[in-house]
């Protein structure tokens, strides 16, 4: 059986996921670091240089080699639920959880990182609230569950996901 982690950019995605995995005995693995590692270089150098299609592209590949493997827990980049084909693959693949926090959660976590391309142009908090409206019906309709990390430590978030993944096995 494996987990996915889907949700917005700094909901916590990669943090918890590698803890619940370690809890679990699982490996962890994050679609963002399959794509950074096979193409040798960021993903804010892709968006600038070949635009956002070739990085959507390369999340569907990472996707396609991954439904033949199990037992891990996968954190995947805060888009990916944006192409209805992924959102198959997700399900392909494993049970998928929904990570969602507070928009003021959202921007002290990620506030002053430089690493989210789609955060740079224009006022961050605004910038956010507008994403996540567009969002958020698709994050809500591809999750088989849901876990508000909104005050909760990484601890707790990944006990929460290890009770969920524990009850389906
Ligand atoms: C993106 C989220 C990022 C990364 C890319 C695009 C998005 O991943 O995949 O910058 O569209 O929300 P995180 O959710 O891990 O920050």
């Amino acid at each position: 059986m494996n987990i996915i982690l889907i949700g917005f950019m700094g909901v916590g995605k990669s943090e918890v996921g590698k803890r619940a995995a370690s809890r679990l005995g699982y490996n962890f693995l994050d679609t963002d670091e399959l794509i950074e590692k096979i193409e040798g270089r960021k993903i804010s150098e892709m968006f600038e240089k070949e635009g956002e299609k070739y990085f959507r592209d390369l999340e569907t590949e990472s996707l396609k080699t991954l439904v033949d493997f199990d037992d891990f827990v996968l954190a995947t980049g805060g888009g990916i639920i944006l192409r209805e084909e992924n959102v198959k693959l997700l399900h392909e693949i494993g049970k998928v959880i929904l990570l969602t926090a507070a928009t003021d959660t959202i921007l002290s976590r990620i506030g002053s990182m430089k690493n989210r391309p789609l955060l740079e142009d224009g006022e961050k908090a605004q910038k956010i609230k507008e994403i996540l409206q567009k969002r958020d019906p698709i994050y809500n309709s591809s999750a088989d569950h849901k876990i508000d990390t909104t005050k909760k430590d990484v601890d707790s978030v990944a006990e929460e996901i290890i009770k969920y993944a524990k009850g389906q096995s």
